[in-house]
């Protein structure tokens, strides 16, 4: 598999990616930019997608759309409303990465507390799951459409105190698969990434005490966010790990 993408190998493609305003999803936007592509950076907090759209514009980027979105209380209408406008404004969609999550609260199995599991659920799965469904159809009129979604390690193998949040990334994969499956015999392409552990927030939440010099930046995991992106990739309903062992 050869991860290196062309400067100009998203040239114009339509890529939709969530939680764009930090962390992985931020760094990930800003490749995907400087790589061609039109980037719709979709977030909760728009002032750090509107830093965000300023950087891709400072680098000589596409115009950025923005979309302010807390995936804990949207619904159906609101995703129809959104692959409504994505459709008006530009026909279709070439890419979406779903990297947006909720760590929630680690725990004793006994000790998840029910509201952090639905709003752990809510996030990282429905949401992933609602946002998907409308915008199957404009993913399917690109001619390389590419679906990526964002697990971890916890995401294929249990472990004490991830409850929640491991819960969820199980079922993403599930979610990747199943649609992978579905779509096979189309150009579509549907996969996961898992980062590993990288330098961010929700990282330092999940470790406290770990030194975050010792991580991978986001920077440093980009060559398999850019290669699954890419009209290059032929896989599909795999799973990644962009710092394999
Ligand atoms: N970092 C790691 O070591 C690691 C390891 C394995 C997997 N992952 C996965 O990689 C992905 C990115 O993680 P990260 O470390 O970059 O996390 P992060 O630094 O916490 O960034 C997450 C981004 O998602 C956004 N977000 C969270 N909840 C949202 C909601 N309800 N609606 C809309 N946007 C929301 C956040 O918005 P705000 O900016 O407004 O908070 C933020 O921009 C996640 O799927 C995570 O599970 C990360």
């Amino acid at each position: 598999m050869e991860l290196q993408i062309a400067t100009d190998g998203l040239k114009g493609k339509i890529i939709l990616v969530t939680g764009a305003g930090d962390g992985i999803g931020r760094t990930a936007a800003l490749t995907y930019a400087k790589h061609g592509a039109q980037i719709i950076l979709l977030g909760r907090t728009v002032a750090k997608l509107e830093a965000v759209y300023d950087e891709i514009l400072a680098l000589g980027g596409l115009e950025p759309a923005i979309i302010p979105l807390d995936l804990k209380g949207a619904t159906q209408k609101h995703y129809q409303e959104m692959a409504d406008t994505i459709e008006a404004q530009f026909g279709h969609l070439d890419g979406l990465l779903h990297n947006a999550s909720l760590l929630g609260t680690l725990s004793p199995f006994h000790q998840i507390d029910e509201t952090v599991f639905d709003d752990v659920m809510q996030v990282n799965v429905k949401g992933a799951f609602l946002m998907t469904q409308p915008l199957l159809p404009l993913l399917k009129k690109s001619a390389a459409g590419r679906l990526i979604f964002t697990s971890s390690t916890v995401g294929h193998s249990g472990r004490a105190y991830w409850g929640s949040y491991a819960i969820s990334k199980f079922a993403t994969e599930g979610m990747m698969q199943i649609i992978a499956d579905e779509y096979s015999n189309t150009p579509l392409r549907v996969n996961v990434i898992n980062p590993g552990g990288t330098r961010t927030q929700m990282r330092a939440s999940a470790y406290p005490a770990e030194d975050p010099q010792t991580l991978k930046t986001p920077e440093e995991i980009m060559p398999l966010y850019l290669y699954l992106m890419s009209a290059q990739c032929e896989e599909t309903g795999q799973c990644f790990d962009a710092q394999p062992k």
